[in-house]
């Protein structure tokens, strides 16, 4: 098919990415993984173009991270006119009016009719750290309950949280004491081998089963949650699901903490995909596409929650800070007043209605899944036995950025291919980039 936006004009990767890429090799750790081998010059909108000048569509959107767009013209502005006026000064030191005005807007557009306060910190992981060291604070208690499949993120107690081995987990030794992994609702491989509705939502249950025996609920300070989780590979629980969790926190003075760090900012078709449940989360943590492009993650929650740990114990030297504080601002600001909440619904219905017309012809599909524009597809060997289809969803994902199309994998047998496309992509680029994904895929049936 003709490409009226993606470019190649040299193989994939070009002579100065693969340069590139060997120095990175000698350079940079093996840890630090990588999903392509692509070197970036720019990026606008939703397209990216390297170094030897290879336009591609990005459907990845630096995982979740550019819902308002790459280099939005606001975004880039705002980050601009804050650089003319100061860099750091360290809001522990000089109080600054980004900062405060940020923690004022998480506070009025997060869910909760309560009164609210936001500390700025700088990454997902280091927001997920300072939500639960709050829930400990406030309850005095210190076990934390989260979910086999979730992802917090990399450090201490984020990796204890995450429920995935590789790549996580693997040989970085034992986690925080007192995390316990409750099933999630994975309809699609359910854990207890049920069918939606008969099973009851009996995974949201089994909490119960904790309690009884593995931790009393009066030692627990917070249940962790992602309303859909992400790199578990888009899963969406069913509607009973949340609230019957958040009905058994607030039974037992259990910290309700909704980590919506890549379904947060319009991604599921709401500001917030807690939103969907009607649920009113004690604490939600934010990163991602909270900063626009920049780095920046908040943790926002009941005052008198927030307000428990002594002063001090909060914060660190770069956490809010000015550039991103003004571009989070910004960023909100278009998803606002762009209304990319409606868009994220359009998005996901498009593409819901490409990929599931690609299942009826391939099937290698097993799951068409998503929730607004949080959309994904489970590749499989076999509809029946669900064999996870993990190499071939490498080298589909291999086959697309060779001919102009960014996508990213999850799931933890590797077989998920999630769509987080910028919520501004035009329907044209949507479209050019699904026909991509449609030759591919037919290349490589098994
Ligand atoms: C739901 C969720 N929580 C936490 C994190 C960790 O964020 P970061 O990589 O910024 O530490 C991620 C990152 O993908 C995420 O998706």
């Amino acid at each position: 098919m003709a490409r009226s936006i993606v470019k190649i004009i040299s193989e994939v990767p070009g002579p100065k990415s693969r340069q590139l890429y060997s120095e990175m090799e000698q350079n940079v750790p093996r840890g630090a993984a990588h999903l392509t081998p692509i070197a970036v010059s720019s990026a606008k909108g939703a397209t990216v173009t390297d170094v030897d000048g290879n336009t591609y569509l990005d459907f990845a959107g630096g995982i979740g991270v550019l819902n308002v767009g790459h280099c939005s013209d606001e975004v880039v502005k705002a980050i601009k006119d804050q650089a003319d006026n100061y860099l750091h000064v360290c809001f522990h030191v000089l109080i600054y009016e980004p900062y405060i005005r940020l923690a004022n807007k998480l506070n009025t557009i997060t869910p909760g009719q309560f009164p609210k306060k936001t500390i700025l910190v700088n990454s997902g992981a280091e927001a997920v750290e300072n939500a639960i060291k709050i829930a400990k604070y406030h309850t005095k208690r210190y076990g934390v309950l989260s979910f086999l499949e979730g992802f917090h993120g990399r450090t201490a107690l984020a990796v204890s949280l995450t429920g995935q081995i590789q790549p996580y987990k693997y040989n970085f030794g034992p986690s925080i004491p007192w995390v316990y992994h409750l099933p999630f609702a994975y309809c699609y491989r359910c854990p207890f081998g049920q069918t939606y509705p008969s099973c009851e939502v009996v995974c949201a249950k089994y909490v119960e089963r904790v309690f009884e025996s593995a931790i009393s609920p009066d030692a627990i300070a917070a249940l962790i949650v992602e309303p859909v989780q992400g790199e578990g590979g888009f899963i969406v629980p069913p509607k009973e699901f949340l609230p019957e969790l958040y009905r058994i926190c607030k039974e037992n003075g259990i910290a309700f903490v909704a980590d919506e760090i890549q379904t947060g900012f319009a991604r599921t078709g709401k500001m917030f995909a807690i939103e969907h449940s009607q649920i009113e989360p004690d604490m939600i943590v934010t990163a991602k596409s909270v900063g626009g492009g920049t780095v920046l993650s908040a943790v926002t929650g009941r005052a008198e929650m927030m307000e428990a740990p002594h002063v001090g114990g909060l914060g660190g030297t770069y956490g809010g800070h000015p550039l991103s504080c003004q571009a989070g601002l910004a960023a909100i600001n278009i998803i606002e007043k762009d209304n990319l909440a409606g868009r994220s619904i359009s998005i996901g219905k498009r593409l819901k209605e490409a990929l599931c017309a690609m299942q009826e012809k391939y099937p290698i599909i097993g799951d068409v899944r998503g929730l607004g524009a949080m959309v994904a597809i489970e590749l499989v060997k076999d509809r029946v036995t669900k064999e996870p289809a993990s190499k071939e969803t490498a080298l589909l994902r291999k086959k697309c950025y060779q001919n102009g199309l960014i996508i990213i994998g999850a799931g933890i047998h590797h077989n998920v291919i999630r769509f987080l496309v910028p919520l501004v992509i035009t329907d044209e680029e949507l479209n050019e980039g699904l026909s991509i994904l449609e030759e591919a895929i037919r290349s490589i049936q098994i």
